[in-house]
């Protein structure tokens, strides 16, 4: 089995999205995905309405997603973990214990744009077209995931 982890700061918006659009390119048999927020504001709930509604547009049904927070043990869990932000990197590079920790952590966009250290916005204050957009730039990065995990 590889694990993946998509880490954003709710674990509402932007991950949860990354987890179901990832999943639904991958063989279940093989390939496990999660997500995680490093804050722990939104524990226990449902993806953002806007998020769910965004997936259905796209065929993917994330709605009964539950949010939990990062957590050290994740490092042992996941053999990948894929942020958002550069806010996301350093909060879970900040919970990183050895260099093997730190190498499994990667800016999700350098799949698109290597070495770039480009971000998927946080949508959480904006409109719907917000949404769309994250949706786009995780779909692009996980189809390159795709071709790099060769399934
Ligand atoms: P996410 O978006 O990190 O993509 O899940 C956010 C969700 C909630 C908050 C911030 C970002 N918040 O401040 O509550």
């Amino acid at each position: 089995m590889i694990n993946i982890l998509m880490v954003c700061l709710g674990n509402i918006c932007r991950s949860p999205l990354a987890e179901g659009i990832l999943q639904s390119k991958l063989p279940k048999e093989k390939f496990y995905v999660d997500s995680a927020g490093t804050a722990n504001y939104h524990t226990g709930n449902k993806p953002d309405i806007r998020s769910i509604e965004v997936a259905i547009r796209h065929g993917l049904n994330i709605s009964s997603l539950k949010a939990r927070q990062f957590k050290v043990s994740d490092f042992d869990a996941f053999d990948f973990i894929y942020v958002m932000d550069k806010s996301n990197l350093e909060n879970v590079l900040k919970l990183s214990r050895n260099s093997k920790d730190k190498t499994k952590v990667s800016l999700i966009l350098n799949e698109i744009t290597p070495n770039e250290n480009l971000e998927v916005p946080d949508p959480y204050y904006g409109g719907d077209n917000g949404f769309e957009n994250v949706y786009k730039m995780l779909d692009e990065a996980c189809d390159k995931l795709v071709k790099k995990l060769n399934p």
